[in-house]
């Protein structure tokens, strides 16, 4: 049976789900946030040392300016609320991406979430703010490139790895994307190069721990070879 450290979710379809509705856009992002709030506590509760959620691409500031201003309103008020479900789930919460681009109260918010949250120690939920896998591979080499001694390293994959956003970080082992499309949008790339991918076609608001425990189960009975036999 495959063991289960890591999991991440593109968390997708919200529009579509209030579309189907007859609602705004901005109605599936708000109850796609009660969707967060179930899988991370279900997966605190259920051994996952890992759970990398998908909230904002770089990519999604292409979108109308209504609908970005919702998401960073909405991101603020989830990460103010959470603070107290964070510590009585005993919960670790992490950012991964360029949250240099958010504004300044938004930036000491994450920051300080990171800070208070960092001895928990039974899930760390990652949330991709701003997060594009080039722009974070782009951000790795500048980093590199900055230390005088890199070139003294011999074990490049390992420099790669401890300068990405993730250092420390064990790789993606199940990548879930919901909402039905079969692509990664620039997610995780270097960490799920042997992840098991899941796509279902449920949308994010109507995604249920019933659902993610079977894709575990899923999971559980696939065989990983990793280029072996
Ligand atoms: C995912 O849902 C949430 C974000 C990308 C922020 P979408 O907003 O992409 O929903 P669809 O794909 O338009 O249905
Ligand atoms: C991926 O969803 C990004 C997030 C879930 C945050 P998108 O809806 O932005 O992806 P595309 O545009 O369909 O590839
Ligand atoms: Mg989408």
């Amino acid at each position: 049976m495959n063991t289960l450290k890591h999991l991440a979710i593109i968390m997708d379809g919200n529009g579509r789900w209030a579309k189907q509705k007859g609602k705004m856009r901005t109605q599936g992002h708000k109850k796609g946030i009660q969707t967060v709030r179930e899988i991370t506590q279900w997966c605190a509760k259920n051994d996952i040392s890992y759970l990398t959620l998908y909230a904002f691409s770089t990519e999604n500031w292409n979108r109308p300016k209504t609908e970005v201003d919702f998401l960073m309103k909405s991101l603020k008020k989830y990460l103010l609320e959470e603070a107290n479900t964070y510590h009585q789930n005993n919960i670790r919460f992490k950012a991964i991406g360029n949250i240099d681009a958010f504004n300044d109260p938004l930036k000491a918010l994450i920051k300080d979430l990171e800070k208070t949250t960092s001895s928990n120690t039974a899930l760390t939920q990652i949330l991709a703010l701003n997060y594009g896998s080039r722009d974070e591979i782009k951000r790795t080499f500048e980093k590199i490139l900055s230390k005088k001694s890199y070139k003294e390293e011999s074990n490049i994959e390992e420099l790669i790895q401890s300068n990405l956003d993730t250092a420390g970080i064990p790789d993606v082992d199940l990548l879930i994307r919901t909402g039905g499309e079969m692509r990664l949008s620039n997610f995780l790339l270097w960490q799920s190069s042997y992840a098991e991918l899941f796509f279902s076609t449920t949308l994010w608001p109507d995604f249920t721990p019933t659902e993610l425990h079977k894709i575990i189960q899923s999971y559980q009975e696939r065989t990983r070879r990793f280029g072996g036999l």
